[in-house]
């Protein structure tokens, strides 16, 4: 039988040499702790500031490969399902690890459908925010208040406990987000219409007036379908991380999904679709481009939507995003964002100071200005990504519980502070310098 790979480390501490093994083309952080210094070392750790080359889990769920522009759902490549799927076909896909027949798709719609009303008492925790409040800080409020609802959410090692937080989250995140959405315009919410797709209802949650019922452009709903296809899952991404972290001392769904939404705010993750459209907005026409794209070089700020940590060629979202905005825009009319947004993609594209830092166009770069054109509020821009994101934090938290190999996540240090040193008692203290620190 061949001898499994392995590295052979030298410590030239000691002379001594290790042979460590090789899985998956990683070796285990644990099987470094016998490389010590002296009897009373604590053994060698790795040292990886967000987790820039770390493997924190075994997944099944999501492939990316970043230099050839791969991205594939339980093996399936992410252009066909986006273009013959819908979200709730893949939906299942992520959570359960194969496509449905008619039947369980049929059965699986229908329960997420019965789980898209809010309790009455959650409409009033929303009816509590300024009429201006951002509608990411109030999805993530709402969402962690579900917490409060439902108490079997806390039984996460009960199979049958976290199927139904899975279809209340799935089912009801639309109905926050429009919520959301139609509180900051203060007009009257609209209860959810079972009747309609997933995304023809979320659309009529956010737009219906007072005809009888809300019909959506069907170019627009099966756009959005593509969109929350394409935003559905995306491996160990940063809210991802928060997701399996939070999950993994044990905490329900609710709050999990929450602090994984909390993650997915910040600007340089899914924040960034609503910063691109302001970015296109302060570049304002084509002609600026040039000048703006300068300033980006001076070190003057980022392009907004461009660069990513794992793809280095192309993100393949972008280019399914980029064909879905064209579909979009022939039904909206000309947009003159997209007018920006291709100057700017054209001009960095060919630019040696994006291309040597290898940033390209992310699946952030042209969502903005689709979802501006279907109608969206920027300030929707990063709740329209978490509404699908749920199904990929949903699916790699159950995959986190049920793993053998994880228990609560407690990442390590390097200690730069102070050695030991005497209490001072106050009255013998001295203002301590900057420089003294
Ligand atoms: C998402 O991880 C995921 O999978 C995320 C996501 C998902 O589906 O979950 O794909 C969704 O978050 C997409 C990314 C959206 N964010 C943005 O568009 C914000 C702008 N992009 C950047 O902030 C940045 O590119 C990141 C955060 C996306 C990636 O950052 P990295 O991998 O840590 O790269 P880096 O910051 O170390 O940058 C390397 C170099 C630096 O230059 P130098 O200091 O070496 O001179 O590239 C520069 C950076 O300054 N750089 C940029 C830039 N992004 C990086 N310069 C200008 N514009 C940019 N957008």
């Amino acid at each position: 039988m061949a001898t499994p790979p392995s590295l052979l480390i030298q410590d030239s501490r000691t002379r001594r040499v290790f042979d460590v093994p090789i899985h998956n083309g990683t070796i285990r952080a644990m099987d470094l702790r016998q490389i010590k210094e002296g009897p009373d070392d604590f053994g060698m750790m790795t040292y990886d500031p967000a987790f820039q080359n770390t493997a924190s889990c075994r997944s099944a769920i999501t492939y990316i490969d970043g230099d050839k522009g791969i991205l594939r759902y339980r093996g399936y490549p992410i252009e066909q399902l986006a273009e013959q799927c819908s979200f709730l076909e893949v939906a299942y896909l992520l959570l359960e690890g194969e496509l449905p027949t008619q039947a369980h798709l049929a059965h699986w719609r229908d329960e997420v459908t019965h789980h898209t009303m809010l309790h009455e008492t959650t409409k009033k925790f929303l009816e509590g925010f300024r009429y201006d409040a951002h509608p990411m800080a109030m999805f993530i409020s709402t969402v962690a208040a579900l917490s409060s609802v439902y108490d079997d959410a806390r039984n996460v090692l009960d199979p049958a406990a976290r199927r139904r937080q899975v279809l209340r989250l799935i089912g009801k995140v639309p109905t926050i987000a429009a919520y959301t959405y139609r509180h900051s315009l203060g007009l009257p919410y609209v209860y959810p219409d079972n009747d309609l797709s997933y995304t023809a209802n979320f659309m009529n949650m956010l737009w219906k007036m007072v005809e009888p019922r809300y019909v959506a452009h069907p170019a627009l709903t099966k756009a959005l379908d593509i969109l929350f296809i394409l935003h559905a899952d995306h491996e160990q991404n940063c809210s991802t991380n928060v997701m399996r972290s939070v999950g993994s001392s044990q905490a329900d769904p609710f709050v999990s999904v929450a602090a994984a939404a909390a993650a997915l705010s910040g600007p340089l993750h899914g924040g960034a679709n609503e910063e691109v459209l302001k970015m296109l907005a302060v570049i304002g026409s084509k002609d600026n481009v040039p000048a703006y794209v300068k300033q980006v070089k001076e070190g003057h700020g980022k392009l907004m939507g461009f660069g990513h940590r794992v793809y280095k060629n192309f993100d393949p979202r972008a280019r399914i995003i980029k064909w879905a905005a064209e579909q979009v825009f022939e039904v909206t009319g000309p947009n003159r964002m997209q007018e920006v947004a291709l100057e700017l993609e054209r001009i960095a594209l060919n630019d040696e100071y994006f291309i040597q830092r290898k940033l390209y166009p992310n699946v952030d770069f042209y969502s903005g200005i689709m979802y501006q054109a279907m109608g969206f509020q920027p300030e929707l821009f990063t709740v329209l990504f978490a509404i699908p994101r749920t199904v990929g934090w949903l699916a790699q938290w159950q995959e986190m519980i049920v793993d053998p190999e994880q228990k609560i996540a407690r990442p390590r240090q390097v200690y730069t502070g102070a050695p030991e040193r005497e209490f001072v008692p106050i009255e013998m203290r001295t203002l301590v310098t900057s420089a003294a620190r």
